[in-house]
């Protein structure tokens, strides 16, 4: 892949990933990822916009050379986290006047991950510019999308706006922009359920932030552009600031069967009273799905056997992921079951501090399940039917 224009002097000089398959050795990638860095020559300065992870380093070299570009004088640091930040030692011994632009957070991070030298860097405040000449850039400090350090970088003449994490998306692809909507919200879902959720209500504050912004063009670092920014816009405002719908979300486990058949019985009780169900096998369970279900779902019902007196571990660490990425959830409840006695349902509640839910009554059976488990699973399912109702979610 060449380097790619995008407006006069403005230029894609990224790398594609196309067999990644796990970030930070716990995300699920399915279909790859970019790591998008952008040239801009500006009349009297030259820009680079982030890097590229360090495994790509030479690609993002070998884009600056094809472009002839001999001289950088600015390498923006939208976000220090090292698939955008790893190649910037690469490009300072390569261009060694240029200087690391980056939040005054953001350099500490860069000297402590990447052992930058201090002198290389110039802060910026929130709102402040940098003239390129014919261009100029204006950062606006954007915390905790989805680190402390974060900013936002907008072009000002070219109406482009630099997002680095925030509104992208894991996803590998020769197409510049957006083409394949479908596709892209997906990809754009679980990113945000991954990434961006645990910290919703900045993500709530940021997009105030820039709604007033003139945008064209949508460019984050990873996956493609938009140049239809509303519709990212659009998706992200739900996700950050919908209610919560009608949609229970099931991840759960069985050893034996007798769990299996209290979550196939459960999952049809709340069907028939009209209630949404996501169903995960946690056996088998890509945990970006998971995430995903979780951004919209008003209730989780967790489903475990007991070992060795405790949740099935599958189980325990799916609790653990939604406490730390705090989904809109109102409403948990523990169904499963047990051989000889069982701490499953104080130890899952005890994981999910962060979950600011109600916690409805739990089903626990002894062994295989019998009519008295069943009834109190349609009486679970009535429970959390009406709670719907009651808050407005159906
Ligand atoms: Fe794509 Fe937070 O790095």
């Amino acid at each position: 892949m060449k380097a790619r224009q995008i407006k006069t002097n403005v230029y894609w000089v990224g790398a594609i990933d196309w067999d990644r398959r796990l970030f930070d050795e716990l995300i699920p990638l399915p279909d790859g990822t970019s790591y998008n860095s952008y040239l801009i020559e500006g009349s009297t300065k030259t820009a680079l916009i982030d890097t590229v992870d360090p495994t790509m380093g030479d690609e993002l070299i070998n884009h600056l050379n094809q472009l002839g570009v001999d001289n950088i004088d600015y390498v923006i640091a939208n976000h220090a986290e090292q698939d955008h930040a790893g190649s910037i030692p690469q490009v300072l011994v390569k261009y060694p006047d240029a200087k690391v632009v980056t939040t005054p957070k953001g350099q500490d991070m860069l000297v402590a991950l990447l052992l930058i030298p201090e002198d290389r860097f110039i802060t910026v405040s929130d709102g402040e510019t940098l003239s390129l000449g014919d261009k100029t850039l204006e950062f606006i400090h954007a915390p905790w999308v989805h680190w402390p350090e974060t900013m936002l970088t907008y072009l000002r003449e070219d109406k482009i706006l630099f997002p680095c994490d925030f509104l992208g998306s894991h996803l590998a692809t020769t197409d510049l922009y957006v083409r394949d909507g479908g596709q892209i919200y997906e990809a754009a879902k679980r990113y945000y359920a991954e990434i961006m959720m645990p910290f919703q209500t900045n993500i709530q504050k940021n997009l105030e932030k820039i709604k007033d912004y003139a945008i064209d063009i949508i460019a984050p670092s990873h996956g493609p552009m938009h140049d239809r920014p509303e519709f990212i816009l659009k998706a992200y405002h739900s996700w950050a600031f919908d209610e919560p719908k009608n949609i229970v979300v099931l991840p759960y486990i069985s050893m034996h069967g007798s769990t299996q058949k209290m979550v196939e019985y459960f999952v049809g009780a709340l069907a028939d009273r009209g209630v949404t169900v996501k169903q995960f096998n946690l056996a088998a369970t890509d945990i970006g799905k998971l995430a995903m279900a979780l951004v919209d779902a008003a209730t989780m019902v967790i489903g475990t056997p007991t070992v060795l007196l405790g949740p099935h571990p599958n189980v325990a660490y799916a609790a653990l992921l939604a406490n730390a990425l705090k989904p809109k959830l109102q409403f948990v409840s523990i169904i499963g079951s047990y051989g000889w006695g069982s701490k499953a349902v104080e130890q899952l509640t005890g994981m999910i501090p962060n979950l600011k839910v109600e916690v409805l009554d739990t089903v626990i059976s002894k062994g295989f399940p019998k009519e008295a488990d069943f009834k109190a699973l349609d009486n679970l399912a009535s429970t959390i039917a009406e709670k719907h109702k009651e808050s407005g979610f159906a």
